[in-house]
């Protein structure tokens, strides 16, 4: 099949150069002409493990292109895959649509042919509709269908979750769409990959839903890891005794300072907004946010607690920045909450982080940055762990121990093991992790 992906960012980006591995002709293109020169030479603009490998594949073998100009690419597709960001709207938390319905109104000009325009990027329910509107306004003689199909990829996983998905779901409204998109997906076939073809509305909610979830699921553990604390009891055992139910299952049970990244913060948010302008509030999501949020700002408290109340004047080694491990993306990143706290209480902090430091430099002024964890740690009053990155798991404790002024370590995403830091004289303090027996 042609296919014509139009935003070549995380989502356009893996999923187009992911078509392309399926076997389809694939034309990438993004408003911004950097970008599409820096694709074409091969230089990756995000950080995703064997993106870098998977596009320049593809591109020798004619199968991916990277192009600016979005008209020659709809033009000669069978479908075209919207991919475009839609932020968090300012202020009030909508998301922002501004960039798809403006991807809309190109497409519509440029469509020659029968074709599937397909919402990827993640919309509020209706937009779909919406876009169906739009075109037909701007081309009555076009002859198209409109599409939803979520993705469902975890930054730092992007490629395995497309490659391998739990299952694709589409929602069409016409049998010539849905045998375009069984085309597309046809290489799924192989692994049996279930298909949930469904309606348009249906495949907008069911994105939501399913991120609104995983954020309450994530909520839930961090809140019984809170009561864990004060009652002695551990959290990875509470975790993995309830996640042994099948019912439940054992995943997005990892407790940490709460959740960040591109989708699940302004998800949640654009989930609870639609749901009360039509009148059915989210009311259990509307307090994962709100948990969330304040959880984020709670960290630094926890941090200046073990620390006996203030880190006024102390050097305080941070490890990880980025939102989660094996990415770059600093967006809602806990870290923006807790090393500026951290900061206006008197701390002077040095991060390392093996991928975001550009990044978090943009974000968060006045941190130093090391080059290695353990320089990070060196002449630290306390050190924190904020990413799970897993190279922090190998760090030589007894290194970390020696290279600090002081042995002490909040470890916010319970990456070491609290019996065996204590045994080698640090002070530790996990989350959700039973305090030493005093
Ligand atoms: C998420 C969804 O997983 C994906 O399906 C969707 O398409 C996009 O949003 P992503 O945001 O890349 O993917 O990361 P994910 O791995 O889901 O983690 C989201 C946040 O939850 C991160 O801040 C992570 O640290 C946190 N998290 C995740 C936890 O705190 N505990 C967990 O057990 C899992």
């Amino acid at each position: 099949m042609r296919i014509a992906m139009i935003g070549s960012g995380y989502v356009g980006l893996v999923s187009g150069a992911c078509f392309a591995q399926f076997g389809h002709d694939v034309v990438c293109v993004d408003k911004d002409e950097g970008k599409i020169a820096r694709l074409r030479k091969g230089e990756m603009p995000i950080y995703e493990p064997g993106l870098d490998k998977l596009v320049t594949d593809n591109m020798r073998a004619g199968r991916l292109a990277f192009g600016a100009g979005l008209d020659e690419a709809v033009a000669g597709a069978d479908a075209v895959f919207i991919a475009v960001g839609t932020p968090t709207r300012r202020g009030d938390g909508h998301a922002d649509l501004s960039y798809v319905y403006a991807a809309t109104a190109e497409i519509a000009d440029a469509i020659r042919g029968y074709t599937v325009v397909v919402t990827k990027s993640t919309v509020p329910v209706g937009t779909g509709r919406e876009v169906a509107r739009i075109i037909r306004e701007a081309q009555p003689a076009a002859e198209f269908d409109v599409c939803s199909n979520p993705e469902f990829l975890r930054e730092g996983a992007a490629i395995e979750d497309f490659m391998k998905p739990d299952r694709v779901v589409i929602g069409v409204e016409s049998e010539r769409a849905r045998d375009v998109m069984a085309g597309i997906y046809r290489p799924l076939n192989l692994i049996q990959t279930p298909m949930v073809f469904t309606n348009i509305e249906t495949a907008e909610v069911t994105k939501y839903a399913g991120n609104a979830f995983l954020a309450t699921k994530i909520t839930f553990i961090n809140e019984i890891a809170d009561l864990c604390e004060k009652v002695g009891a551990d959290v990875h055992d509470v975790a993995r005794g309830i996640g042994l139910d099948g019912r439940i299952g054992r995943k997005f049970l990892h407790p940490g300072p709460g959740f960040g990244g591109s989708c699940f913060p302004k998800d949640t948010l654009a989930l609870a907004y639609t749901a009360r302008e039509v009148d059915a509030p989210q009311t259990i999501v509307e307090q994962v946010i709100e948990i969330n949020s304040s959880r984020k700002k709670k960290m630094a408290r926890k941090v200046i607690d073990f620390c006996g109340g203030s880190v006024s004047g102390l050097t305080i080694g941070v490890l990880g920045l980025t939102f989660k491990a094996n990415t770059d993306d600093m967006r809602d990143a806990p870290s923006l909450d807790i090393v500026p706290a951290l900061q206006a209480a008197g701390a002077r902090i040095v991060a390392f982080d093996p991928e975001g430091m550009t990044e978090a430099g943009r974000m968060i002024p006045g941190i130093a940055f090391a080059k290695t964890a353990y320089e990070a740690a060196t002449g630290a009053d306390v050190l924190v762990v904020i990413t799970e990155w897993h190279e922090f798991r190998g760090l030589d404790p007894r290194r970390l121990k020696e290279a600090m002024r002081k042995p002490r370590i909040v470890d916010l995403r319970n990456i070491f093991d609290p019996e065996e830091m204590r045994g080698l004289g640090f002070a530790y303090e996990g989350v959700g992790r039973p305090k030493p027996r005093n």
